[in-house]
């Protein structure tokens, strides 16, 4: 069997009877605005294996890890696998687009694919769907978890279930927080640190469950090559650590069962050690400045064309934001009541200056120009994004993880109801949200004894859903399992976040604290 990396959360497996890669992300121009670049750059290795390839499995939507151009450079008789995370929307698109046939499976499904067994073990959970990507051969078991935060349940499913002998699974960030935020370089210093540790501890953790003998840190990081972003790679609160970051921080942890691999790399070779060892010598890691430099003079010309591409309108947008919020917000009286509040559009381009409010507690009147108004958030971005997000052309998710945008929070906590309601903007999500967001939320709890009381405790993190009773305690507070964000044991607050959990006293459950 041929196991090959080809950069980012790409994965390649040939073996006699199939070729199959995952996540296929080779694009000159990068991904979100053109802000995101592989790191290192993947885009000379060999694609001869591209003639002969049977499936492409895809574990979701994001644009580096579904790039549509390659895809389509494709022979029709690929076929494409994706996840089915219960709605249409991924395969919609793709079959818009494509002519080849497109597979849709269901979580824990296993289909075979020659001599390959594939499982994609989904998670559905809404604003956060993601797939780990599972192949059983004839050399052994290949998983790709790629982005995917494993909850318990999922983890324990493939420790039973699989044996796992190359795992492949993220480790670095793909988060604009606390970047875009005016904080003094050393808070965000103590923000990022305490993101990076917990997310390379999560990697830590994952290969000690799932004991796989051979563990590869991947999809991610990006780097920025644009000259105003290029700093993002480097900084010191920077949330894209490298794999040499992770290789070193997990051997001071004493976590030695870690290769590092450059994209064109076998991961199934005799002497892996050796290639690691050698890897980490090389440039784009022991000169990350010279290496980055280069790069972008190799991408100079796709960086002119994305500068290039869209110029800043010189009319008010107030019409066009009208017709993209007003709907939205009268929609759904679930998002009105959970936002309750204003969020400020600061556009900037082309000499004008437009502040237009959007207010979550008016179902009627909600889009209007600024005047003194209380805000809890403000953002600020050239006119011309705001343009593309009002036609339909650009989602809100995608302008964010570009980084071309500066936020401010008032207070500064995080809304997670406002991100949802942004990323989705769409009444038909909203309605599938709120479903789900009530299912969890409903009768679940579990016990929690604490200083010889007794509390009986909301089980699903009102975040994304993470299993509480799960959760690490500290202190007065607790954290979830999931993305570690904490809540007070006092009286259910969320720690720099507006949601809350529900905590009471057993048998003294009129008095909720
Ligand atoms: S689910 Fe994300 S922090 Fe709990």
């Amino acid at each position: 069997m041929e196991l090959k990396f080809f950069g980012h959360a790409s994965v390649y497996i040939k073996t006699d009877k199939v070729s199959i890669v995952t996540d296929p992300w080779f694009s000159k121009k990068g991904a979100f605005l053109g802000s995101w670049y592989q790191f290192p750059d993947n885009t000379e290795i060999d694609f001869s294996w591209t003639k002969d390839l049977d499936y492409v499995c895809l574990s979701h939507e994001h644009e580096d890890h579904y790039d549509i151009e390659f895809l389509k450079s494709l022979n029709k008789d690929v076929k494409i696998i994706i996840p089915n995370y219960g709605d249409d929307l991924l395969y919609d698109e793709i079959s818009k687009i494509l002519d080849n046939e497109i597979i849709q499976l269901n979580t824990r499904e296993k289909i075979q694919l020659g001599d390959v067994t594939f499982c994609a073990v989904i998670q559905s959970i809404p604003g956060w769907d993601d797939a780990a990507l599972i192949f059983e051969t004839p050399q052994g078991v290949v998983a790709n978890i790629n982005d995917m935060k494993l909850t318990d349940v999922d983890l324990t499913f493939i420790k039973d279930n699989f044996r796992i002998k190359y795992l492949f699974k993220q480790f670095s960030g793909a988060s604009w927080y606390p970047m875009v935020y005016p904080y003094s370089d050393e808070e965000k210093d103590t923000i990022s640190k305490k993101s990076v540790i917990n997310k390379f501890n999560t990697f830590i953790n994952v290969c000690n469950d799932l004991e796989a003998e051979y563990n590869f840190p991947t999809a991610g990081p990006p780097c920025f090559l644009d000259d105003d972003l290029i700093y993002l790679n480097t900084v010191s609160y920077s949330r894209f650590p490298d794999q040499s970051d992770f290789y070193y921080y997990s051997t001071e942890k004493n976590f030695k069962n870690i290769d590092i691999l450059l994209p064109g790399d076998s991961a199934n070779i005799a002497d892996i050690a050796i290639q690691t060892e050698n890897n980490l010598k090389s440039l784009c890691f022991t000169d990350k400045k010279k290496y980055l430099n280069q790069y972008k003079l190799k991408r100079v010309k796709e960086i002119d064309d994305h500068k290039n591409k869209f110029t800043n309108p010189n009319y008010s947008l107030i019409e066009k934001c009208k017709n993209h919020f007003e709907p939205l917000i009268k929609s759904s009286r679930f998002f009105r009541k959970q936002i309750d509040s204003k969020i400020l559009l600061n556009l900037i381009g082309n000499g004008i200056n437009e502040k237009i409010v959007v207010d979550f507690t008016d179902a009627n009147n909600c889009v209007y120009h600024y005047n003194e108004d209380e805000i809890i958030y403000t953002f600020n971005f050239e006119a011309k994004y705001a343009e593309l997000i009002f036609d339909g052309k650009l989602q809100w998710e995608e302008l964010f993880l570009s980084l071309k945008f500066s936020a401010s929070r008032s207070p500064d906590v995080h809304n997670e109801f406002l991100m949802i309601f942004l990323k989705y903007a769409d009444i038909k999500s909203f309605k599938n949200y709120q479903k789900f967001y009530n299912s969890k939320m409903r009768n679940d709890t579990f016990e929690l004894t604490r200083n010889g009381e007794v509390y009986e405790v909301q089980k699903y993190c009102p975040h994304a859903f993470g299993d509480m009773s799960k959760g690490v305690i500290d202190g007065d507070y607790i954290y979830c399992p999931l993305h570690n964000w904490c809540f007070s044991l006092i009286d259910g607050k969320g720690k720099d976040n507006v949601l809350k959990l529900k905590i009471s006293k057993k048998n003294d459950n009129e008095k909720k604290i």
